[in-house]
């Protein structure tokens, strides 16, 4: 870490200096210099390792009008996949142009183990999503835009890409075990419902599911407050972690907490659709 990270980080271990340093993060966000000061505030919880990570990419990754993922949000995501005590990869539904997925694999990259599969058509959804970007600008398709980030980023190697539906992608997963199931594909109530139902089986005892947009799209909070919430096979824990960011936790007495009849019958599925992007 740089020294003006290490003075960062000690100071802003003390109530005062941190909120001074929100503060004034937060001010030069406004004016649009935090490209040049690069240190992410909300990191000040994080460990040192977690950290060095994160300021890496953050220098390296510009912030683009098409990001849909305001900074606290993706933060605590990173965070979450940084520090959940769970062996497995990492499977993002919805990656867009990379953001999330550079953080879920720059996290694989702090614990030293795991690998992202991120999945997507790369076309882009047809959802009433205010933030919406049009994949238009992107020329129709989101993948090359992905692509160079991923490059710029420098995680090419944590990151495999399934492109083409997840309900289709599925089959082609060729990972283990999943420790953290990012959702952020198809909102709608039957869209989310379906990644949940295909993809909670491959997720480990004890492995973390992330809703994304949990505020922001009726059908994603419909979903979750009405099958999610109240399944018996899950924990609500960590619960609402932070504005659009829900999460539950498989639970480790769940009988169907691995199902490994479900990996096993994807295995003869593998590589076709897998495209490595480093
Ligand atoms: C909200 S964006 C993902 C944003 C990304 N996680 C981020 O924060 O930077 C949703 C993405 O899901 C993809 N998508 C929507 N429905 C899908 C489906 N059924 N199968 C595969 N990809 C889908 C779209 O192409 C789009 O790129």
């Amino acid at each position: 870490m740089s020294l003006a990270g290490r003075c960062y980080y000690a100071l802003g271990r003390t109530r005062i200096g941190h909120n001074l340093l929100r503060a004034v993060v937060a001010s030069l966000r406004r004016r649009g210099v935090m490209r040049a000061f690069h240190i992410p505030y909300d990191a000040l919880r994080m460990d040192h390792t977690a950290v060095r990570e994160l300021m890496r990419l953050w220098r390296r990754i510009h912030w683009d009008a098409g990001d849909m993922m305001p900074a606290e949000q993706l933060l605590a995501i990173y965070e979450l996949a940084v520090t959940w005590p769970v062996d497995g990869d990492v499977v993002e539904l919805g990656a867009w142009t990379g953001l999330t997925t550079s953080y879920l694999a720059a996290a694989c990259r702090a614990r030293g183990k795991g690998h992202v599969y991120a999945v997507d058509t790369f076309k882009g959804s047809h959802e009433a999503l205010d933030h919406y970007i049009s994949v238009e600008r992107f020329g129709g398709d989101t993948l090359s835009a992905f692509r160079q980030r991923i490059a710029a980023a420098g995680v090419g190697g944590q990151i495999d890409v399934l492109v083409g539906l997840t309900s289709e992608m599925v089959h082609a997963y060729r990972g283990v075990a999943i420790r953290v199931l990012f959702i952020d594909a198809d909102h709608s109530y039957e869209g989310v419902r379906r990644d949940f139902e295909l993809w909670s089986p491959l997720v480990a005892p004890g492995g973390l599911i992330i809703f994304h947009d949990y505020v922001g799209a009726p059908g994603v909070t419909k979903f979750v407050d009405a099958e999610v919430s109240s399944n018996g096979d899950y924990e609500s824990a960590p619960g609402h972690v932070v504005e659009n960011v829900f999460a539950v936790t498989k639970k480790t007495d769940n009988p169907r907490a691995v199902d490994r009849t479900a990996l096993r019958a994807l295995e003869p599925h593998r590589v076709q659709a897998t495209v490595r992007v480093s």
